[in-house]
């Protein structure tokens, strides 16, 4: 008998997972199937203080696919990433500073690489202030437009780049900077994603740079426009942290921003990533 409870957090993204023992998420348990589903159904599904331990979170991980190890390396444990400002604990943490913008994970890979399905995040120190993590459903964006703009907006393309997302950050950056990010290649993806399951989201946040055959600035309105629409406070999930909450997001179908917290905090969370099997198309 399960005492699993699932109770939403919010109208359209969200929900609480109650009564679960970490140590039934590895293996072949059936309670593993059914968080997947939920997960499916709300988009982001929160444990709080569930206390999963590193080696835990990246074997229930391995139950949703293949696990990102690209980032290996930062952290004892294989499959794991910490995300901290703190250099000490993490050599790139100066990217992490566009987290602080609406996006949705790995729509500029390096290669050709698929979006991420599913990112866990499990808590090990939080912000003294600020630093939520905040999320708003894109499927529920795309359903809520005009069958107008659903007719419109599906036959256009985004051209998606790092430097769109680092600018936002770095305004002014230097010529080395530039060419760094510069390096990475853009990448041109459909505003409107139809899922394999047949669901369709909205393809945005911070990587979206333009609009492909339409005036730059009209299209990065729109873009803004749309964005603006999707992460009204009303569609947004923001969860604030415990130490030892673990929070996991399906990647494809949902934005998220960490809200600011200070630089110097000590804010660490733990990432495992489980790779994309499915295009943006
Ligand atoms: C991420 C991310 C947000 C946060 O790990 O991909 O965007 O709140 N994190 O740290
Ligand atoms: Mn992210």
């Amino acid at each position: 008998m399960s005492l699993l409870t699932i109770t939403k957090l919010s109208a359209c993204v969200g929900a609480e997972v109650t009564g679960l023992d970490p140590a039934r998420l590895g293996g072949n348990d059936p309670v593993a199937e059914t968080i997947l589903q939920a997960l499916e159904d709300n988009g982001v599904l929160v444990f709080r203080e569930l206390g999963l331990q590193p080696e835990a979170q990246v074997q229930f991980c391995r139950r949703l696919g293949a696990i990102d190890h690209s980032s290996d390396g930062h952290h004892p444990v294989a499959g794991i990433y910490p995300v901290t400002l703190d250099t000490a604990k993490n050599a790139s943490a100066a990217y992490l500073k566009a987290t602080f913008d609406w996006h949705i994970d790995g729509c500029t890979p390096t290669g050709d690489d698929y979006p991420q399905k599913a990112t866990v995040l499990s808590a090990v120190q939080v912000a003294d202030r600020g630093g939520e993590t905040e999320f708003a459903s894109a499927y529920a964006a795309y359903e809520a437009l005009t069958d107008d703009e659903k007719h419109r907006f599906g036959v256009l393309r985004v051209v998606h780049s790092l430097e769109a997302s680092q600018r936002r950050v770095t305004p002014d950056p230097t010529a080395e900077q530039l060419a760094r990010w510069r390096s990475r290649r853009t990448h041109e993806h459909p505003l409107v994603w139809t899922h394999r399951s047949g669901r369709k989201s909205l393809v945005l946040g911070a990587s979206a740079d333009y609009v492909v055959g339409m005036d730059l600035d009209e299209g990065r309105a729109l873009l803004a426009e749309l964005l603006d629409r999707a992460t009204i406070p009303d569609n947004v999930y923001s969860h604030s942290w415990s130490i030892g909450d673990t929070v996991i997001w399906d990647n494809r179908g949902v934005l998220h921003r960490a809200a600011p917290y200070d630089p110097d905090s000590q804010r660490e969370m733990l990432r495992t990533t489980v790779l994309g099997d499915e295009p943006i198309q």
